[in-house]
């Protein structure tokens, strides 16, 4: 069971101190639980008082991971949950577009941010108005857009995708006989998808490169946008093999928004749940992670016997600024609450199941 499930069937602020000190005792120093604790009691009875959920993305510092949630998981595993909830109020423990997308899903509900400005560097490199331009320069290619962008891009975009399924829908679409796909906005994951699907990767016009000019007739390809993650951009070959030079043995996990050539250094590549999963189910002397380093807390707070390396110079600034605080200000006082356009997440939504329903 996650931590989080036993903490929030606490009687008591002391029972919920007790719970999260069992799992975070060597990760949080003891005064500090001991106010998140109760910060985390008021928020998991207030929640229940107003019909509320708490999605928790796996980045989440570990005192609010381990306490609050209902559900914790990668991008794609919150919108599936976003979309089937009944919840009054969705309050989104993660970054603004993934707040957008569980309100896109559900229109109807509540859905709130804990902080006004927990952005993201891939969703601020990409617009509406770029996307378009895209299309006119490449007239009928499918768009596939990363689900780390905001709903003027998903309301261009035909199908999203997600780091857990990005490979799955590229190839549904060069099945369905598309030989090019726009495929937006991270150029390091269009690089890793490109590598596992036998694709080749050509830079639009628009951005200096050689748009449909590099495109061949028997050639398969993903167009690429100029998005990068500002935290796994960082990782480099260096880091693995100063690390591989000290402990030969350990097995290194890299988020497909890692460089290609870092990702090719690494043992597996995977969306942040998939790097969770890995490290519960395979068996190995030591685990480098190379993603945000709270993540690393969680696995550790969840597989005590696991050792883990992190390289936790690299950390998300928005990620970061979401707060057990921050998260009871929210519920007390509605806020920050996900306005969107109608008709723009009427447009923003077909992306989004066509992604739920491929992989
Ligand atoms: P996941 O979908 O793998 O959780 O990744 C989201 C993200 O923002 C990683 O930086
Ligand atoms: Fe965006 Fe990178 Fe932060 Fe993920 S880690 S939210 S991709 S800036």
């Amino acid at each position: 069971m996650h931590n989080a499930a036993a903490v929030q069937a606490a009687s008591s602020v002391e029972e919920a101190f007790r719970l999260m000190h069992k799992s975070l005792g060597r990760i949080v120093p003891e005064f500090e639980l001991r106010m998140k604790a109760e910060i985390a009691f008021r928020i998991n009875r207030l929640k229940r008082e107003k019909n509320a959920i708490i999605l928790g993305h796996n980045y989440m510092e570990p005192a609010l991971y381990n306490s609050v949630p209902d559900h914790v998981g990668d991008s794609l595993g919150l919108a599936r949950i976003s979309a089937r909830s009944d919840a009054d109020i969705i309050i989104f423990c993660g970054v603004r577009f993934m707040a957008e997308t569980a309100k896109i899903l559900n229109p109807d509900r509540t859905v709130l941010l804990p902080a006004r400005e927990a952005g993201c560097s891939l969703a601020a490199s990409i617009t509406g108005a770029d996307v378009r331009r895209l299309k006119e320069e490449f007239p009928g290619v499918p768009v596939v857009t990363y689900v780390n962008c905001y709903a003027d891009v998903k309301a261009e975009t035909d199908v999203c995708c997600t780091s857990g399924n990005a490979t799955a829908v590229a190839r549904h679409l060069f099945a369905q006989g598309h030989r090019a796909i726009l495929f937006l906005p991270d150029a390091y994951l269009t690089q890793n998808v490109a590598a596992e699907v036998g694709a080749k990767v050509v830079f639009p016009r628009l951005l200096g490169g050689p748009g449909a000019d590099a495109i061949g007739p028997d050639d398969r390809v993903l167009i690429s946008w100029k998005g990068t993650c500002e935290v796994h951009e960082q990782f480099s070959v260096e880091d693995v093999e100063t690390v591989r030079k000290q402990f030969p043995d350990t097995v290194v996990l890299a988020h497909p928004e890692c460089k290609r050539e870092v990702v090719e250094k690494c043992d597996y590549s995977g969306s942040t749940s998939g790097m969770v999963k890995y490290v519960r189910d395979v068996d190995a002397p030591r685990y480098l992670l190379l993603t945000e380093c709270s993540m690393g807390d969680n696995i550790v707070a969840e597989n005590p016997h696991r050792e883990l390396l992190r390289l936790c110079s690299h950390r998300c600034p928005h990620m970061n600024q979401i707060t057990l605080e921050d998260t009871l200000d929210a519920l007390e006082h509605n806020r920050y609450e996900i306005h969107l356009d109608p008709a723009l997440m009427d447009r923003a939504r077909a992306s989004l199941d066509r992604m739920l329903t491929i992989g």
